[in-house]
């Protein structure tokens, strides 16, 4: 079979990242999650007190990024879980509008994907990165139900937050992603939705393997 490339957009708490781990696992496919890229430039913004974004592009140089299976190397430090404070998920929409760090990024994610079978989350994956992917999903839920299960997340890891302000951030989020200028969040006109709200995660795995298999089956 041919490298088969799966796109799984949507918004913060949709349930990208857990779908798309399990479907990795379940069909043997790479699986590269895109948000953790960002959320690594996002974290040596903050640890380098770097105020002005806009000199960014001055300090790729410095930025090495590795991923090893699910863990996040940034300049050789494992910061898979300070990528996911709520201190570095307060800046990384902004930090993530900006083109030049696209640009760099959206190239790194081509280049993890070359030759592979591949499932990608994010926000631009069928927009911008595979427009030519073999099957494009965008996952939707409720922003109150995202806001439950990302609290729920951060309780799992002892991290004290209260609903308001998770909500609160979620909200800004989407609106910052989905209005920017650079590959704004949009569902690409090909995808196909999945509201999660009333679905379980089983529910939503179920219905993309049968996209799957049925696109497999073409
Ligand atoms: O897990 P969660 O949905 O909270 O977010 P994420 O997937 O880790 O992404 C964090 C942030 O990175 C998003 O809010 C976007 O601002 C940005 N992002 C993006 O712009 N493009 C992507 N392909 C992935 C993430």
């Amino acid at each position: 079979m041919k490298n088969f490339i799966i796109a799984l957009d949507g918004p913060a708490g949709s349930g990208k990242s857990t779908i798309a781990k399990i479907i990795s696992k379940r069909m043997n496919l790479t699986y590269l999650d895109t948000g953790a890229m960002y959320r690594m430039v996002a974290l040596y913004v903050k640890e380098n007190r770097i105020d002005d974004y806009s000199a960014i592009e001055t300090h790729f140089n410095n930025i090495d990024m590795d991923i090893v299976g699910e863990r996040f190397f940034l300049n050789g430090r494992d910061v898979s879980e300070e990528i996911r404070t709520p201190e570095v998920t307060k800046i990384v929409s902004p930090i993530s509008a900006i083109k030049c760090v696209r640009e760099k990024l959206v190239k790194r994610q081509r280049e993890i994907s070359e030759g592979k079978s591949v499932i990608l989350d994010g926000r631009d994956i069928g927009t911008v990165v595979f427009p030519n992917a073999d099957l494009k999903i965008f996952l939707v839920a409720s922003s109150e139900e995202r806001a439950k299960r990302r609290l729920e997340e951060y309780q799992k890891k002892g991290i004290a937050q209260n609903f308001s302000d998770v909500l609160a951030d979620i909200k800004q989020r989407d609106y910052i992603d989905m209005t920017r200028k650079e590959s704004p969040l949009k569902k690409a006109d090909d995808a196909i939705e999945i509201d999660t709200t009333k679905l379980s995660i089983d529910e939503v795995v179920d219905n993309i393997l049968d996209l799957i298999n049925r696109k497999v089956g073409e």
